[in-house]
């Protein structure tokens, strides 16, 4: 489906909702399956496009993953050092994770191997971690000295480095980690704030040894992995498309199972607790290296918000939505600083600022930083995803609660993250 209509919700929303497995779990389960001694069973495994990528890359590199359902994968680890040079290039689609991950464990493999992806991925700065790389001693070409796909890579004999991030990214931190697993010696990284640390807990929960002190973790080379198996817990920033939506449609009644429950990811959470919104949690539960839970949501007006600069890696990929629910909160809302968004799928202040805009949202950006003032009726309008499955989906979602029909184009992009996006939107509105 490449383009999808969608009218007001008079009603409220109910029904009790699982999501696809979590998308930084699933890259990482296929991952540590992969280099781990063994074999790995995971089941709720995202089967989106970005995480199909990485499957058919270690695929391509002698890794044997057996479907046993759609979302269940059995791996056999060909342990630390037995990856095989691919015999074509590695293609990652639209995947920033997969591409920027990959890039930092085959610059342990002596082998070279040529990474592509599409359109958005190749003009996407990869520099962030082939500069760190490459300092580590691996060969790396690429367009504008190895910043932008295609990237061919040739790894080998790492030396360790210390690498002080001048951002807080979960993808350079995590590739620089795994890079750290095959140098000799340790490799510590330190960010300006936390970023999501879930390289950080599969290294641990595989039998990996990491230390991590204040915003520093570090690692030290030629550890081997063990198999592992586990659920991968619901993506907590697919769920928060229809958290939103609960909270926009008063009396909804929607629960919510599974949820990944990692404090470097509820930010959300605590932005809706902050516009007023109650959340019921159900018992938490330990799911291999994670905590999940399950909750329902109460709200009623909804309060401004603002968000700084060091809360953005907790919350990075629910800003677009959060920008739809700032326009029916009951003043001014800002996002401080989100110079990040603009170097993800596609640039994610533009997209929602002028979509939302043309809903009739009171909107703008001031350099990177986002205000909106609200409350503001939204009424339907002709729309279109810039390719991005988050600004698609905030979009459909915005347009629950505008006037009339609004019509969003471009919707192919949504099968990244979120196959079933459309089923669960259907349950919710019987
Ligand atoms: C991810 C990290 C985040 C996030 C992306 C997934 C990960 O990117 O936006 O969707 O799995 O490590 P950055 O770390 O570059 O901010």
């Amino acid at each position: 489906m490449n383009s999808y209509t969608v009218q007001k919700t008079i009603r409220p929303l109910s029904g009790t909702l699982c999501f696809p497995g979590d998308k930084s779990l699933s890259h990482r389960a296929i991952i540590f399956g992969a280099l781990a001694e063994g074999v790995s069973e995971f089941t709720n495994v995202l089967a989106g496009e970005d995480c199909v990528c990485t499957r058919k890359a270690f695929e391509d590199m002698g890794v044997r993953v057996e479907s046993l359902s759609d979302t269940h994968l059995r791996i056999t680890g060909r342990g630390l050092r037995g990856l095989q040079a691919p015999k074509k290039e590695l293609y990652l689609g639209n995947s920033g994770t997969s591409m920027r991950l990959l890039l930092g464990i085959l610059s342990g493999f002596d082998f070279e191997a040529t990474l592509t992806g599409d359109a958005s991925l190749s003009s996407r700065p990869m520099r962030r971690v082939t500069d760190y790389l490459k300092q580590m001693g691996a060969r790396i070409d690429g367009r504008d000295s190895g910043n932008f796909a295609p990237i061919t890579i040739h790894g080998g004999h790492l030396e360790p480095i210390r690498a002080l991030l001048p951002m807080a990214s979960a993808q350079v931190k995590s590739a620089l980690l795994l890079a750290g697993l095959f140098a000799e010696g340790e490799t510590a990284v330190t960010e300006p704030s936390k970023s999501r640390d879930h390289t950080e807990r599969f290294l641990s929960f595989f039998g990996g040894r990491i230390k991590e002190k204040d915003l520093t973790v570090s690692i030290t080379g030629g550890q081997a992995l063990q198999a592992k198996s586990f659920a991968i817990a619901g993506d907590i920033s697919s769920a928060a498309f229809f958290m939103a939506a609960s909270v926009l449609a008063p009396g909804s009644q929607i629960r919510f199972e599974s949820i990944l429950w990692n404090p470097t990811r509820t930010g959300i959470v605590d932005v809706l607790k902050r516009m007023g919104v109650v959340f019921e949690m159900g018992p938490y539960r330990e799911e291999g290296p994670e905590k999940i839970a399950d909750f329902m949501l109460k709200s009623g007006e909804l309060r401004p918000f603002e968000i700084k600069k060091e809360e953005l890696p907790r919350l990075i990929d629910e800003i677009p939505i959060l920008t739809v629910l700032a326009t029916q909160a009951n003043g001014r809302s800002v996002i401080h600083d989100a110079d990040e968004l603009r170097v993800k799928e596609t640039d994610r202040i533009e997209s929602m600022v002028t979509m939302l805009s043309r809903m009739g949202a009171k909107i703008h950006a001031q350099g990177n930083t986002v205000i909106v003032e609200g409350p503001t009726p939204l009424h339907g309008a002709k729309l279109h995803s810039f390719k991005d499955h988050r600004t698609a989906m905030s979009l459909i979602i915005a347009g629950l609660i505008a006037d009339g029909e609004t019509i969003v184009e471009g919707l192919d992009c949504i099968q990244t993250s979120f196959p079933n996006f459309f089923d669960l939107l259907r349950t919710i509105r019987k």
